[in-house]
């Protein structure tokens, strides 16, 4: 009241001080390609959430590294800070208890998003929720984009007319339950429908372009065109195969047909140069859940207000195939 009189006698108005979230955003490499671009979407969405509310938003990121030691001390920080919601990308899925535990006696709830603790770590308290798609759904989505472009073109897949599809997979993070469920359901979704596969060769390249590409060139030194499909557990590792491919000279028509994970902007663009057959689009509504479920929290509304909830912990979302002519 005397701040609001002193106000009126000087004539101004009375600033309110806004109320500040602060939510610790903890990721498990913040280089990576699918992560910085939900990081990115998050930070604008928090922007646009500013601009419509008296709230300010303060988003802050650590980067793990990849080491949950460090990732750890960074949740610590974020709490001992007076964070209201902490939002956590793993470095180690299977590490998830302890984060849980330092938060809980902190009060204060847990968002994990991308890389799935396990089930009985997110039991361990009630405001604890994963936020994610079924990585099962990506590699039925993968083996199916194969299919379809074998029936349309056999000619063009199944190049040696044997019936067999010799392939090589490029694995994620040993570990990673997208890796594990890529590699296992896309090769299932293929022989299910009939068709035989021969592997020639598979290896983890950690989600990473670079890595991939290391991978592949010996492969392709050794098998070349005997290689009718390139399955890469995300997009990034399918362009560092078009990398060794494209530096040897093989032209769009005549690769193997390759397949990713993600639709970031650069397998778009590899679809746009026929490079890459297709590929699947990792939920593009996570920034959005995420920031949606984070304010929810922070007003002490249940997370069924922003999602469905299913068993008390997971927000499911979607996946969805891209191919070249259906480009969104
Ligand atoms: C996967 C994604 C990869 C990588 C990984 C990180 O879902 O397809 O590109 O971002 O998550 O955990």
């Amino acid at each position: 009241m005397v701040a609001a009189a002193l106000a009126l006698l000087s004539g101004c108005t009375v600033r309110q001080e806004a109320d500040t979230l602060r939510v610790g955003l903890a990721l498990y490499q913040q280089e990576d390609t699918f992560i910085s671009g939900v990081v990115q979407e998050m930070e604008r969405l928090a922007r646009e959430e500013e601009s419509r509310s008296d709230l300010k938003i303060n988003l802050s990121i650590a980067d793990g590294d990849s080491s949950q030691a460090l990732q750890l001390d960074q949740v610590e920080r974020f709490l001992d800070g007076g964070c209201h919601v902490l939002c956590v990308n793993m470095v180690d899925r299977t590490a998830a208890s302890l984060v849980i535990d330092y938060a809980k006696e902190a009060g204060v709830p847990v968002v994990f998003f991308n890389r799935q603790p396990v089930e009985e770590d997110l039991r361990r308290w009630e405001q604890v929720y994963y936020v994610g798609p079924r990585g099962e759904q990506s590699g039925v989505y993968q083996g199916e984009i194969v299919l379809e472009a074998m029936a349309r073109n056999p000619e063009r897949v199944d190049r040696n007319g044997d019936g067999v599809l010799q392939y090589v997979m490029l694995e994620g993070e040993p570990g990673h339950q997208d890796a594990l469920l890529r590699t296992e359901y896309s090769i299932r979704t293929i022989t299910q429908a009939g068709v035989a596969v021969e592997q020639l060769a598979s290896a983890s390249a950690n989600w990473s372009r670079g890595q991939a590409a290391a991978r592949m060139e010996p492969w392709w030194q050794e098998f070349g065109q005997e290689i009718e499909v390139i399955f890469a557990n995300n997009d990034d590792m399918a362009l560092g195969a078009i990398d060794v491919l494209t530096q040897a000279g093989v032209e769009p028509e005549d690769m193997p047909l390759v397949v990713g994970v993600d639709g970031t902007p650069e397998a778009i663009a590899a679809m746009e140069a026929g490079t890459l057959a297709g590929t699947v689009q990792n939920a593009q509504e996570m920034p959005q859940v995420l920031m949606d479920l984070v304010m929810a929290l922070y007003r002490g509304e249940s997370a069924d207000t922003v999602a469905q909830v299913d068993d008390e912990h997971y927000i499911w979302l979607p996946y969805r195939k891209i191919l070249p002519n259906q480009i969104p």
